[in-house]
Parts: C-alpha cells; sequence; structure tokens
C-alpha cells in the first residue's frame, strides 16, 4: 500500500469480508486502476460502471475472475502475479499430499479427543509416499515443481496436459499419459490446471469411475475442477481413497456442506500461497502492475499485453 500511495490516490476497502457487488459496483465509478483479489468478480457489468478503468491488477496467479476477453476489448490491461507463489503452493500441494497420505489430521484429531490409548500395530495405517505413482494433472510452472519434489521421494511421475512438455519430461522422467489411463495408473493425484470452460469439472464421477479405490486426489488449483457432489460419492461409496482439497466450490465452503461429513477428506481455506514472504511478493508485484498500468504503460506481468494496442 505505501509503494500505491507513493503514487495515486487510493481507496482500500478495509472489510474482512469481500465487498458487497453493489457497493464495488459503485467505488469504480471514477477508478482508473483497481487491484483485485481472486474474490472480487471483474466482469463487463463492472467494466461498464468504470468507464476511465485502465488497469486491474490482480493480486493472484489465477485470474478466472476476471472476464479478460472484455477487459482486453475495452483496452483495459489485467496483471497477475505468477512465478513468487510456485514453490510455496507446490510446497502446500505436498503438505496435503502427505498429510492424507499418513492420516495426520486424523491423528490430532484423535489425540485431542483422548482417544490416544496406546500403540497399536493396525492403528491409523496410512499409504507409502516413496515408491508411489503421483499423477501431475498440468505440468505448467506449479505440476512442475511438484514434481521436483516428489522425484526426491522416490516416486514415479506420470502427467497430463493439453500440450506435450518434452524438455520436462527429460528433465524430471516423467511420462505423458492420457488422462483416463492417468487416473487408473496413479496413487496420488494432484491438480495444477486453470480453470477454464475445458476444465470445468474436468473430475467427475466418470473419471472417479477410472481411479485406484485406494487413490488420494489433491486440489490446490480451483475448486470447481473437480464436481464436489460426484466427489462426495466417490469418498463415501470408496470409489477412491481420499482427497486433500486447498480449493472448493463453492468459496468459502460452508460448514454443513455434505463433504465435511465424511473422514476421508481434509479441506483447508484457500492458503496454498499462504507464506508472510510469497505474500509479500505478490502484493508488491500486484502493486506494480497496477502503476504501470496506470502509466500506460506495460505491467510487468501483463495477462493481456494486446489491450495496450486497443488504446
Ligand atoms: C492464486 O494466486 O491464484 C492462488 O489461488 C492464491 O494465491
Amino acid at each position: 500500500m505505501d509503494r500505491i500511495h507513493s503514487f495515486c490516490d487510493a481507496e482500500v476497502w478495509e472489510g474482512e469480508l469481500p465487498p458487497p457487488r453493489e457497493v464495488l459496483l459503485e467505488k469504480v465509478r471514477n477508478v482508473e486502476g483497481l487491484l483485485s483479489l481472486l474474490t472480487d468478480k471483474v466482469d463487463a457489468e463492472l467494466m461498464d460502471k468504470a468507464p476511465k478503468l485502465k488497469v486491474v491488477s490482480n493480486c493472484a496467479v489465477g485470474f478466472d475472475n476476471i472476464d479478460i476477453h472484455e477487459a482486453t476489448k475495452r483496452g483495459i490491461l489485467v496483471g497477475n502475479t505468477p512465478g513468487v507463489l510456485t514453490d510455496t503452493t507446490a510446497d502446500f500441494a505436498f503438505t496435503l499430499l502427505m498429510a492424507a497420505a499418513r492420516r495426520v489430521v486424523e491423528g490430532d484429531k484423535q489425540v485431542r479427543a483422548g482417544g490416544w490409548k496406546t500403540w497399536g500395530p493396525m492403528i491409523l495405517l496410512g499409504q507409502d509416499i516413496h515408491g508411489a505413482t503421483l499423477g501431475i494433472i498440468g505440468l505448467g510452472r506449479i505440476g512442475a515443481t511438484v514434481a521436483r519434489r516428489a522425484k526426491g521421494f522416490g516416486m514415479r511421475l506420470l502427467y497430463y496436459d493439453v500440450v506435450r512438455q518434452k524438455k520436462l519430461e527429460d528433465e524430471l522422467g516423467i511420462q505423458y499419459l492420457e488422462l483416463e489411463r492417468l487416473l487408473a495408473e496413479s496413487d496420488f493425484i494432484t491438480i495444477h490446471t486453470n480453470l477454464t470452460a475445458e476444465t470445468h469439472h474436468l473430475i467427475g464421477a466418470k473419471q472417479f469411475e477410472k481411479m485406484k479405490r485406494t487413490s488420494v486426489l489433491v486440489n490446490t488449483s480451483r475448486g470447481p475442477i473437480i464436481d464436489n457432489m460426484a466427489l462426495y460419492e466417490a469418498l463415501r461409496n470408496g470409489k477412491i481413497g481420499f482427497a486433500a482439497l486447498d480449493v472448493t466450490e463453492p468459496e468459502p465452503l460452508p460448514a454443513n456442506h455434505p463433504l465435511l461429513t465424511l473422514d476421508n477428506i481434509i479441506v483447508t481455506p484457500h492458503i496454498a500461497s499462504a507464506s508472510v514472504v510469497t505474500r509479500t511478493k505478490m502484493g508488491l508485484i500486484a502493486a506494480e502492475n497496477l502503476i504501470a498500468g496506470l502509466k500506460g504503460e506495460m505491467p510487468p506481468n501483463p495477462v493481456n499485453p494486446e489491450a495496450l494496442k486497443k488504446r
């Protein structure tokens, strides 16, 4: 905020919850720049209400909350914060994978509830990570960084993506498979793809049928990539073993959601990039994207550089 205030006047929404839609629509009337969070929907309606808007700086790498097509049409630059959160997010995907495999949350709950009576040879048996097969859906920056961690654990690596990544295949010894085969062969599956019309509910009832009954599904990308109700059925009926989600549909996930009645799931509140250092870097990048856009210059991390030509 210091960096932004040094350059321009700025009104900050201080509420813990996102601004109500009608407030946001009112507040954008005269702004030239908007620093948004992934909880703010920046669509055609908002852009129509903000005729002076030149730049939207999203403090996230994902930008599915913004209608990029509409922004570009209007010459509004959009910036995001890639790169700085790659390692932190990959760390967290691995954290969820390990916590699920070794039943860390169940163990903690049991101890707190006074359920730790003795050491027992059959208590809370989990799955080995070393030597297991990891399927990565989306081998972009974060997916590849998860693969590097998994390699250190001696895992067999598979991936599915819309584009083949030959260089990474050689570097990481990771094998490309069509989605169905990856689902069938993996012990652990982790999702690292963007949310688009094509990836919406990419994992649903049909896909759960293909997975091993012991498989562990991890999602740190966007909630709607998984069909939540199909996941509920799959976990409840033992079609898969466990899920560990940092993102859900909807967000926040209501405390009375059916998924939260199950024991074989961990849900965290969209915190994969939430380290002090990474969130600081994301904020600074978002500020620089905003300032460049206000100056009419190309932001350091543009999502739609072509918007500048539309002016
Ligand atoms: C992102 O940046 O898109 C994450 O979901 C939040 O860090």
